[in-house]
């Protein structure tokens, strides 16, 4: 009988300290009420939408409808705290992208904004923040930004910023997407003047700095040597040279062999391949479009100087003829490239023939250059552009030789009165 009693009598005190408790993190943890989001969260939010930004194409539309902001559109919280841990803000990219009913072009919706509304620094559990593609009106990225200590993934790209990009974005220890892209409309318009603040981002694997005026900057080798986990860098349109990633480092072939994405296209690199690429071992996909590789430099040599790399483009960077005279007759062995851009080079005349010893290459882009004659065929070519050539007949393209290709597009020669795509 006694037993029963203390028995029930433990077990209630066990239910109202456990009651307490809850309770206590209710109250305390910033009035949750019940299955809903929290009140702060759900005001900060708000806030944001009426003092922030412009909501003309009504992409914030639910929010405020109802008192749980986590069912808001474009709002994500954690199912169990009930936290804000996501905001999708990213311009809406209507799918069909189709002229209406009534024959307007279909607007894409976004926001306008002129700052970044301190408001959404109140969002302690913010991990996912998207604003890309929204039109923040030349305003500088906000320094608060760094004050969203559990972000990680981070996307600015788009975003009509300008100015010095806030070194307290170096705050964000736990990033590990950063996409601050601002080509090809808003291309230097913003700027670095010093990347040390890159080296408090210790878990940064995708990095994305295009269109981001880099060219003063001395410590730009910062970004490939201080970041353990980075493999994707993207410095598109950076006004970067040799200069500012010539530099040796002791340890460089080991920091180095992480990389495996690297797009330098559109900056100032003349003649040879950086260096540097050398040592990236990893490296599957490189982009040096728009940079002057005119200098003499065989083609084949180039392939094997990057072994690793499977997607080479190299549009726009006055590749000619001479550049892929043979050299080498054990080309084959190496090249693991399949998908080849050529692109808006200086190409006339016969096809190059070394590439038809390319056995991995899938698909191979000549688009805009003077070919004229002679295409071969290439045994595992599945799609061939040579539109915008100087092909006169359809027999000078040897199509007969094309048969296994999916695609091959052909258009945009002088090619009587023919205009092939299939
Ligand atoms: C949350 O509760 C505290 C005290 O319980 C109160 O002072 C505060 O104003 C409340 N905050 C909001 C946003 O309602
Ligand atoms: C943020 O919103 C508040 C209103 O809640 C407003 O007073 C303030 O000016 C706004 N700040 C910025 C930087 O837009
Ligand atoms: C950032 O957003 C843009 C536009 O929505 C998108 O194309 C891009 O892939 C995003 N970046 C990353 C790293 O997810
Ligand atoms: C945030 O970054 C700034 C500039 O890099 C720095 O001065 C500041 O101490 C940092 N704050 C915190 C809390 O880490
Ligand atoms: C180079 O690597 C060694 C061994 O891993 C390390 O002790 C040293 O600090 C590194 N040096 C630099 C400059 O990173
Ligand atoms: C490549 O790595 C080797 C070995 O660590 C080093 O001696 C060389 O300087 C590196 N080259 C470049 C361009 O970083
Ligand atoms: C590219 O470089 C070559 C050789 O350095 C030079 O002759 C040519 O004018 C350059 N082209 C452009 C567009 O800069
Ligand atoms: C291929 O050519 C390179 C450079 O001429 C040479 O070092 C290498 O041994 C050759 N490889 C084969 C398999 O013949
Ligand atoms: C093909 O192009 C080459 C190099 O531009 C030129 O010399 C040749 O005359 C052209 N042939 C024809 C048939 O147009
Ligand atoms: C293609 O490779 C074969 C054998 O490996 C070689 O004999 C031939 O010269 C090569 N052709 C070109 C254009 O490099």
């Amino acid at each position: 009988m006694w037993n029963t009693h203390w028995g029930l009598g433990i077990r209630l005190v066990f239910v109202c300290i456990l009651l307490v408790t809850m309770a206590h993190e209710c109250a305390g943890g910033g009035n949750l009420t019940t299955a809903s989001c929290y009140e702060q969260e759900r005001l900060a939010l708000l806030k944001f939408k009426l003092h922030s930004i412009k909501d003309d194409h009504g992409m914030l539309s639910s929010w405020g409808v109802s008192n749980d902001c986590c069912t808001w559109e474009r709002v994500g919280c954690d199912d169990a705290t009930r936290r804000v841990v996501s905001l999708h803000l990213g311009e809406k990219v209507r799918e069909d992208k189709l002229l209406d009913r009534v024959g307007l072009l279909v607007e894409d919706s976004y926001l306008v904004g002129g700052s970044i509304n301190s408001s959404l620094t109140e969002l302690v559990s913010l991990k996912h923040l998207d604003m890309s593609g929204n039109d923040f009106q030349r305003s500088r990225i906000p320094k608060l930004i760094g004050s969203l200590k559990q972000l990680r993934y981070l996307n600015l790209s788009g975003a009509c910023f300008r100015g010095n990009i806030p070194h307290e974005i170096g705050n964000l220890s736990n990033l590990k997407v950063l996409d601050i892209n601002s080509s090809p409309y808003d291309s230097q318009e913003s700027m670095a003047d010093d990347m040390s603040w890159i080296s408090g981002l210790s878990k940064l694997e995708h990095l994305d700095l295009s269109g981001v005026d880099l060219s003063r900057i001395q410590n730009l080798d910062n970004l490939l040597y201080t970041i353990p986990s980075l493999f994707t860098l993207s410095l598109s349109a950076c006004g970067v040279s040799m200069a500012h990633l010539g530099s040796r480092h002791p340890n460089s072939s080991k920091e180095l062999s992480k990389f495996k994405h690297l797009d330098l296209s559109e900056n100032d690199f003349r003649g040879q391949l950086p260096g540097l690429i050398l040592n990236m071992t990893s490296l599957s996909f490189l982009d040096l479009s728009k940079n002057n590789m005119s200098m003499v430099w065989s083609f084949e040599n180039f392939i094997n100087m990057i072994p690793s790399v499977s997607e080479l483009r190299l549009s726009g960077c006055w590749i000619q003829n001479i550049n892929f005279s043979p050299t080498n007759l054990n080309f084959t062995t190496h090249s693991t490239i399949q998908h080849l851009d050529l692109s808006f080079n200086e190409i006339e005349g016969i096809f190059p023939f070394v590439l038809t010893n390319m056995t991995s290459l899938v698909s191979l882009d000549l688009s805009v250059n003077k070919l004229n004659s002679s295409i071969p065929a290439i045994p595992y070519l599945n799609k061939l552009d040579i539109s915008w050539n100087s092909f006169r007949q359809i027999e000078d393209v040897g199509i007969w030789r094309q048969c296994h290709l999916q695609e091959l597009i052909v258009s945009y020669n002088y090619l009587e009165g023919e205009r092939l795509a299939h």
